[in-house]
């Protein structure tokens, strides 16, 4: 009953432009669909609140609005931010609401780093992870949210492409909700694809969690 409740307010507040305006300090016109944002991107938003002084930042799967995108420039207004997303819709309409934001920021569409071709100091994702074997719906964008059986395989190819587009010291923020995949698997695929992990966040009431993560590489 409870988790019910707690299950429709969400739904309702992460639809609200109002919220969604106090939260992230935002405006929302047009949407494609009606989450603008997640227990996850809460977090993201959350460890970007103590990210400082990075000078070019990459917003993995902007979604529809590079709401974290727009949020850590209106934050870090010196700071170069691309953000990207696998979908032309997405970007069509982010771009739309990051000029009604004033928020100058780069947006454009990349499946992973296909259209990427420089190096970020910082670089967050929150992927699709929800595994497709839990499919319930049938989504106009399925890539918002399911990915293969387990729900990690873009996760891990986005692991194991990003050491190419890290400068020296450039961190990783990958944000996963637990309650779809494990802490411990995240972390067993952390490592088999090469990082370290510098911190976890978290928050309360949340099932999501962040992880700071930089390459053995270095
Ligand atoms: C869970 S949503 C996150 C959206 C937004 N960043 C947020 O945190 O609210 C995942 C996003 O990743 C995008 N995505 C999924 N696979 C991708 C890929 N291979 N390359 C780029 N973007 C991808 C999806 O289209 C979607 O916008």
């Amino acid at each position: 009953m409870i988790g019910k409740l707690y299950y429709i307010i969400l739904k309702f507040i992460r639809s609200s432009k109002i919220i969604t305006l106090l939260i992230w300090g935002i405006k929302i016109d047009k949407f494609l669909h009606n989450t603008f944002w997640d227990l996850t991107t809460l977090v993201l938003k959350k460890e970007l609140n103590d990210t400082r002084h990075k000078k070019k930042y990459l917003d993995m799967g902007c979604g529809q609005f590079a709401l974290l995108g727009q949020f850590f420039k209106k934050a870090n207004t010196v700071s170069d931010v691309t953000s990207v997303d696998i979908y032309e819709k997405f970007v069509e309409n982010s771009l739309k609401n990051s000029e009604l934001n004033k928020t100058n920021i780069q947006i454009k569409k990349s499946n992973l780093f296909s259209n990427i071709d420089e190096k970020f100091d910082l670089i967050s994702f929150n992927p699709p992870y929800v595994p497709s074997s839990q499919k319930k719906d049938e989504l106009e964008f399925p890539n918002i949210r399911y990915s293969d059986h387990k729900g990690l395989k873009t996760t891990h190819d986005f692991l194991t492409e990003s050491k190419n587009y890290l400068m020296t010291d450039g961190e990783i923020l990958l944000g996963i909700n637990t309650f779809y995949v494990s802490q411990a698997l995240c972390i067993k695929l952390i490592s088999e694809t090469g990082y370290k992990v510098e911190k976890i966040t978290k928050m309360k009431f949340n099932t999501s969690i962040v992880f700071r993560l930089k390459s053995f590489r270095y």
